[in-house]
């Protein structure tokens, strides 16, 4: 089959365009599926460098990816849930390939009338935005809770969890972003670059942070005393053990179908969105992958057939 793989660790031009790589073996209890669409995210450009050996260990040879829209081209015997020709969306292992093979449990369908290629960009996002909010943050229904990085993909889908929950949310974002920061319908907006702003909101229950680094720590000096701080990225040194009175929690995102296709209703619905701004051909994964690390991309998609492209916005 043809899929993207990169036998050693180091740049984006690490990864292969390959077409003679062996098809994923069907286990009893899993779906083989034919992938149409599969996104980038930033763990699989920080994988790829080699940077997370210790949180992803890996056997190389290596197909990146974790999103996969797609529809199903086989079945294990012990599985009923799913058909051959079911359309299906999950958060699975080495997507950036023309077959996935998963478990049927962690797989969901796609729901009537969502474009496949749009459901691409929210198994990840989607699971991690909502489990940094519930998990990680714990937001309860009338907390104020700050979403950092709002208009990013695990942001927009933190701030659709908050408010799912009943959350007073506060969405924040660059300086620049502010206006854009609208379309999310928060309760209010933040310049995380303002550090006058950021004080200015009073102490806040929790924070959602998927910006990580500096604006992470100071987002932490924010939080009120037995308050929370989830995060999803990397927290620099001694932010933990500055603030003894904070519940301090990092996301692992886990598979939940369930809440993966409350979401994709949700977006089908257009209650919520992670808006696709770039589609490209498996092919090009590298120039996709460097243009996500270069930052300020947006989502971007990986395309199977090169005939999808036709519609591209
Ligand atoms: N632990 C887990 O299970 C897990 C799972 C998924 C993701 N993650 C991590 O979560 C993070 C976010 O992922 P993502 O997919 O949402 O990425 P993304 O779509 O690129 O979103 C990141 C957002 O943060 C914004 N941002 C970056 N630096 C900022 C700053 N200094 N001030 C304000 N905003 C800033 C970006 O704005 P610009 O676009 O303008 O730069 C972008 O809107 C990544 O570090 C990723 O590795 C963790």
């Amino acid at each position: 089959m043809k899929a993207i793989r990169f036998h050693e660790y180091g740049g984006p031009d690490v990864l292969r365009f390959e077409d003679d790589v062996p098809e994923p073996a069907l286990a009893p209890d899993a779906i083989l599926v034919a992938v149409e669409a599969a996104s980038v995210n930033p763990i699989d450009w920080k994988v790829r460098s080699g940077t997370r050996q210790k949180d992803f260990p890996l056997r190389l040879p290596a197909i990146p990816g974790r999103d996969v829209s797609g529809v199903v081209r086989a079945v294990g015997s012990d599985v009923g849930m799913f058909a051959v020709g079911d359309r299906v969306i999950a958060l699975a292992k080495a997507t950036y390939a023309e077959l996935v093979a998963m478990p049927a449990a962690l797989a969901t369908r796609l729901p009537e009338g969502l474009d496949p290629i749009d459901a691409a960009a929210l198994p990840l996002a989607v699971l991690t935005g909502d489990q940094l909010v519930r998990l990680s943050a714990g937001a309860q229904a009338g907390q104020t809770v700050l979403v950092s990085g709002a208009l990013g993909s695990v942001g927009r889908a933190a701030v659709h969890a908050a408010k799912r929950l009943g959350a007073r949310v506060i969405a924040g974002v660059r300086g620049r972003q502010v206006a854009e920061a609208a379309e999310l319908g928060a309760a209010g907006t933040v310049a995380l670059d303002d550090e006058d702003a950021i004080r200015r909101l009073g102490p806040i229950d929790a924070v959602a942070d998927t910006v990580g680094g500096d604006v992470a720590a100071r987002l932490c000096a924010s939080v009120r005393p037995g308050g929370r701080f989830g995060y999803a990225s990397v927290l620099p040194e001694g932010t933990i053990e500055r603030h003894p009175d904070v519940t301090v929690t990092r996301v692992f995102a886990q598979p939940d179908p369930q809440t993966l296709r409350a979401f994709a209703e949700d977006a089908r619905d257009g209650r919520f969105a992670i808006p696709v701004s770039q589609r490209l051909p498996l092919e090009e994964a590298a120039e996709a992958q460097r243009r996500m690390e270069a930052g300020g991309a947006g989502k971007i998609v990986l395309l199977m057939r090169p005939d999808a492209l036709a519609t591209t916005p």
